[in-house]
């Protein structure tokens, strides 16, 4: 593996130049998303319930454009090309447009999500939504910002009294039982649940201090890699469901503010000892 010609984080030019190229490239896909929402799109179907629209693939080549114009020996690993591998240390984790159902029918919730890695450890994570106009951006160690202001996560303690959200994977059909034995944990557990649709929003969200906590089964790497990150730079937490360090690709996410994180664990210790999972 190449060494890094830069320590990032040291390199203050350097780091401008990839938090400029993530945002331009976040908000050109904002820009494309927003000028086509609402109006009637051209649909294929990855599965039975799993849309791609003519946006998604618009957002995909618009970022694409725009990292490998700034950083052509960059590896790019995105929702919708595969990109050939160039041995780079750093790798951008794209999610073109995340919230794909509800673009499709109309519902203003989506955005799009970019990372970017180096050697395997997240850096920086821009998720913009241009329907709110809201641009989440996270540095590693230097915090999370919404629109230029400093997030945090919540301060509650109490798992009764917290709000969460949640999603459910495209094989639903396959194994609603599973999904809905969690929800269900967590909805008597709980103060509410929302399902937004949107997994880099319900993310940035835990880290706005908007939700306590979050969990969901099989996301991928373009879901999470940035608002990961905004999480831990809002001084959140994000493991797996037996609460070690999440991994992108380990299949279950658990995210929260850090002080319900035991609660939410118990919570799903409970189902994993009657299902045997
Ligand atoms: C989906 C959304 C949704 C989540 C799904 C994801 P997409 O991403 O984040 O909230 O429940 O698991 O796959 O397909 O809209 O990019
Ligand atoms: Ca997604
Ligand atoms: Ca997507």
């Amino acid at each position: 593996m190449k060494r890094l010609s830069t320590h990032i984080g040291l390199d203050m030019k350097e780091d401008d130049r990839f938090r400029n190229v993530a945002i331009a490239a976040a908000k050109e896909a904002g820009r494309i998303q927003k000028l086509r929402f609402g109006r009637s799109l051209q649909v294929e179907y990855k599965g039975e319930i799993n849309p791609v629209t003519e946006v998604d693939t618009l957002c995909d080549q618009a970022i694409a454009r725009v990292i490998l114009d700034a950083f052509p020996g960059h590896d790019l690993l995105t929702e919708e090309s595969a990109f050939k591998n160039k041995g780079s240390p750093w790798r951008w984790i794209i999610d073109p447009l995340d919230g794909t159902t509800n673009y499709l029918h109309g519902y203003p919730c989506f955005c799009v999500s970019i990372g970017l890695e180096a050697e395997g450890e997240m850096k920086l994570g821009v998720v913009y939504d241009p329907v709110h106009d809201e641009l989440f951006l996270s540095e590693k160690g230097r915090g999370a910002y919404l629109n230029g202001k400093r997030l945090f996560v919540s301060s509650e303690k109490n798992l009764g009294r917290s709000f969460l959200s949640t999603g459910f994977p495209y094989d639903v059909r396959e194994h609603s039982d599973l999904y809905l034995r969690y929800f269900r944990q967590f909805i008597v557990k709980s103060f509410a649940i929302r399902r937004p649709g949107s997994a880099a929003i319900d993310l940035c969200y835990v880290a706005a201090g908007r939700f306590d906590g979050f969990w969901e089964l099989k996301l991928h790497p373009w879901d999470l890699a940035a608002g990961t990150l905004m999480i831990m730079e809002a001084g959140g937490k994000a493991t797996d469901f037996k609460g070690r360090p999440m991994s992108l690709d380990a299949g279950e996410t658990l995210v929260s503010n850090g002080l319900i994180h035991d609660q939410m664990l118990e919570a799903i210790r409970e189902i994993e000892k009657e299902t045997g999972r």
